[in-house]
């Protein structure tokens, strides 16, 4: 089976993405200095349990999410702005039963989907308070009548950023077909709700390539509230099961 692309042009801007997920060199270090994907096999359980069969993954990345369910049966529409990582996404196994496309979820096909989701924090991606309520506007028009949207996001009170630049963030590992990359991470600046910092990657041969993000961390109220407006019910907010006490995860009801 062929991989099933949207063939129609879309009039829809297509979101920056930094350059740690767009830029094509770094793209390919991402799956491997992630490491092992033990958060995702919950949004699978989560999907079984409130009965989806279809999805949408919003900010997919490099598709390690849409790839697990589309080989679980599920239907899987993936989008993501950065090219680079969907690039990568595509040569993954089960790739060619998910639906890719570039962009943010506006540019998601109409037809609606049982479910939702973002792994992997993208929600602390949306920096302002509206960017963050036209995805979940958005996210709102794309879900079948009571369908739900999950995602999760780290919890302030963790201070996360305190330990990104301790050396247990710094590694030196090797990349297939590349060889050893070494990754360290600088914190820019705390100016809570935002957290800037720099990550940057030293290449066998010497290249140094940085990537600079902005992340929002928002409280457990102003989650509540934000899916409240959009016109969510929060049906449970949960521990994350990989890294409890760190993140919420949440699940709604449109
Ligand atoms: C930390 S990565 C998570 C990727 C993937 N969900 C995962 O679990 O591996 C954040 C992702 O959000 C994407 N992103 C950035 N801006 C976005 C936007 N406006 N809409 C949708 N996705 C966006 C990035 O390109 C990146 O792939």
């Amino acid at each position: 089976m062929r991989a099933r692309e949207e063939s129609e042009p879309s009039m829809v801007e297509t979101p920056a993405a930094d350059a740690i997920f767009a830029d094509p060199r770094l793209a390919q270090l991402y799956d491997v200095f992630d490491g092992p994907r033990n958060d995702l096999a919950s949004y699978l359980d989560i999907a079984t349990e409130l009965r989806a069969r279809s999805i949408l993954d919003i900010g997919c990345g490099t598709g390690s999410f849409a790839v697990l369910a589309a080989s679980q049966g599920f239907a899987v529409t993936a989008v993501d702005p950065a090219a680079a990582s969907l690039a990568i996404a595509r040569t993954k196994p089960h790739a060619d039963r998910v639906t890719w496309q570039h962009g943010g979820v506006d540019s998601a096909p109409a037809g609606p989907v049982d479910l939702a989701v973002m792994t992997g924090n993208v929600a602390q991606v949306f920096l302002t308070d509206r960017s963050w309520a036209d995805v979940l506007q958005q996210v709102r028009t794309r879900l079948t009548p009571g369908g739900h949207l999950v995602f999760e996001t780290r919890r302030t009170s963790d201070r996360a950023w305190e330990r990104w630049s301790e050396d247990s963030d710094e590694a030196t590992i090797p990349v297939p077909g590349i060889g050893a990359v070494h990754h360290w991470r600088q914190i820019l600046s705390v100016e809570l709700p935002l957290v800037s910092f720099r990550h940057s990657y030293r290449f066998p041969g010497g290249d140094v390539l940085e990537s600079d993000s902005t992340l929002r961390f928002r409280t457990d109220v102003e989650n509540r509230a934000s899916l409240a407006d959009a016109g969510f019910a929060v049906v449970d907010v949960r521990d994350a099961a990989d890294r409890p006490g760190a993140e919420f995860v949440y699940i709604a009801r449109s």
